[in-house]
C-alpha cells in the first residue's frame, strides 16, 4: 500500500509496525502531518499489555481511542490476547496505516475514522485507551459518561509541566487544581490527574479506582477500573501544604496555596500490581519500571530525597542503599521510588527519617 509519507517497519513488543519514516528525538515526540509514533512510549504500551492480560474483568473488546498507527491496540491483541479490537482516529492517513498494521500482524479489527467522542456514544467496550497530544481533559467527560461498569480506562497525560507545577495557571485551568513545583512535583501531578478523573467519574455517578498509575519519561499514565457508585466524601480527595521541612501536611481546602485537590489514596491496587510479571516482549525499561512500582506499592503518599535532606541538614547525602537499610533497621518500611532517582518512600515519621539520614550521612564532604 502507498502512503503519502515514507514508512519504515519497527518491532515493538510482539508487533511489527509500519510507522512514518521521519526524524525522531527522544522525549515527547513531534506532531506532524503524518500519523504519530513515538518509540519512547513503548514502555507505556509494555505496561498496558501486562495490565490488560491480568485485568480483573478480562476485556473482550478494547477501543484504542486515539490510535495513530494502532500500536497500542495491536499490542493488546497480540500480547494481552484481547479478541475484539477497535480503533479510532481523526486522521484518514492514520486509519489507512492502522488497517495495514492489522494485516501485517495477522489481526482483524474495526477502524473508525472520526472523532473519538462520537465513537464513544455508539460503541461499548470493556477497556478504552486515551493517549492524546497533551492533556486528556477534552475526552474524559465523554469517556466516563460512556463507560460501562465495570470497565477499564487507560489515560495518558503528556502535559506534565502544568501538572507538576511549572505552569500552575494552566494546571488550574485544565484540572481545577493547584500544583507545586518541588522534588515531589511529579507525584503531585499524577495525583492531581487521578483526583480530576475521580471527580469526572463522580459527576457521572461512577467510581474510578486506580489499579496502576505511574510517571515515566515525559508522561503520566493511569489505569482505572470504572465501577458504579458514589464515593462518600472521604479520605481520598484532599489538600496538602509542604512545610519548611519539606514535610507534607494535610490541610483544609481553604488554606492559602493548599496543593490540590488531589488523590490521596493508593496509586494502585498492590495485589494487582504484584500479580504482574514481565513477558518475553516487555522492554528492559518496562521491566525495571514494573519492579520499582511493585516495591513501592502500598507505601504512603510522597517521599524524601537524600539531596533535599542533605541541603536542609547541611550534610553530605548517604548512599541510598545505606539510608534504606537504616530506616529498615529502625523498624520501618522504606523503598526507592520511581518518581525520583534519589527518592525514598517510607512509613517512618519525619524524626526517624532525619535520624536514619544522620546515622548514614558520610562525615566527609561527599556522599554517593
Ligand atoms: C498522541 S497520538 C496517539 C498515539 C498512539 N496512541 C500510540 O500509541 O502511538 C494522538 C492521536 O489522536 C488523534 N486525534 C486527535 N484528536 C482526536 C479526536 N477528537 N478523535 C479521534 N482521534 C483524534 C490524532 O490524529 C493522533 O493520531
Amino acid at each position: 500500500m502507498d502512503f503519502p509519507f515514507p514508512v519504515t517497519e519497527v518491532v515493538e513488543g510482539r508487533a511489527r509496525l509500519l510507522v512514518p519514516d521521519v526524524p525522531r528525538r527522544k522525549g515527547p515526540g513531534t506532531k506532524g502531518p503524518w500519523p504519530f509514533y513515538n518509540p519512547t512510549m513503548a514502555v507505556n504500551r509494555d505496561l498496558s499489555a501486562l495490565a490488560l492480560a491480568r485485568w480483573p474483568v478480562k476485556p473482550a473488546r478494547v477501543l484504542d481511542g486515539l490510535a495513530a498507527t494502532g500500536a497500542w491496540g495491536i499490542r493488546m491483541g497480540l500480547e494481552a490476547g484481547v479478541p475484539d479490537l477497535g480503533f479510532a482516529d481523526l486522521s484518514p492517513d492514520a486509519a489507512a496505516l492502522i488497517r495495514a498494521n492489522l494485516e501485517r500482524n495477522g489481526l482483524r479489527g474495526e477502524v473508525f475514522h472520526g472523532d473519538l467522542r462520537k465513537r464513544l456514544s455508539e460503541s461499548p467496550y470493556d477497556y478504552l485507551d486515551i493517549d492524546p497530544f497533551g492533556p486528556p481533559t477534552p475526552f474524559l467527560g465523554h469517556a466516563l459518561h460512556a463507560a460501562r461498569t465495570p470497565s477499564g480506562i487507560g489515560i495518558t497525560a503528556t502535559d506534565t509541566a502544568p501538572l507538576a507545577g511549572t505552569y500552575p495557571t494552566a494546571c488550574q485551568r485544565r484540572y481545577v487544581a493547584h500544583p507545586l513545583r518541588c522534588e515531589q512535583g511529579h507525584e503531585i501531578g499524577l495525583r492531581i490527574l487521578l483526583g480530576y478523573v475521580e471527580r469526572v467519574a463522580q459527576a457521572h455517578g461512577k467510581l474510578a479506582k486506580p489499579l496502576l498509575a505511574f510517571s515515566a519519561e515525559h508522561f503520566f499514565r493511569i489505569h482505572v477500573l470504572v465501577l458504579d457508585g458514589l464515593r462518600e466524601a472521604g479520605p481520598e480527595a484532599g489538600y496538602y501544604l509542604r512545610d519548611r521541612e519539606g514535610v507534607f501536611q494535610r490541610v483544609d481546602p481553604r488554606v492559602h496555596d493548599a496543593i490540590g485537590p488531589l488523590w490521596t489514596g493508593p496509586l494502585g491496587d498492590s495485589g494487582f500490581i504484584r500479580s504482574l510479571s514481565p513477558s518475553d516482549w516487555t522492554s528492559p525499561a518496562g521491566a525495571r519500571l514494573l519492579d520499582a512500582l511493585q516495591h513501592e506499592a502500598d507505601l504512603p503518599p510522597f517521599f524524601v530525597t537524600t539531596d533535599e535532606l542533605a541541603r536542609r541538614l547541611r550534610a553530605s547525602p548517604p548512599r541510598l542503599g545505606r539510608f534504606l537499610d537504616a530506616l529498615r533497621a529502625l523498624g520501618f518500611r522504606a523503598e526507592r521510588t520511581h518518581f525520583h532517582p534519589r527518592g525514598v518512600k517510607t512509613d517512618a515519621p519525619h524524626e526517624d527519617v532525619l535520624r536514619a539520614f544522620l546515622e548514614t550521612a558520610p562525615s566527609g564532604p561527599t556522599g554517593g
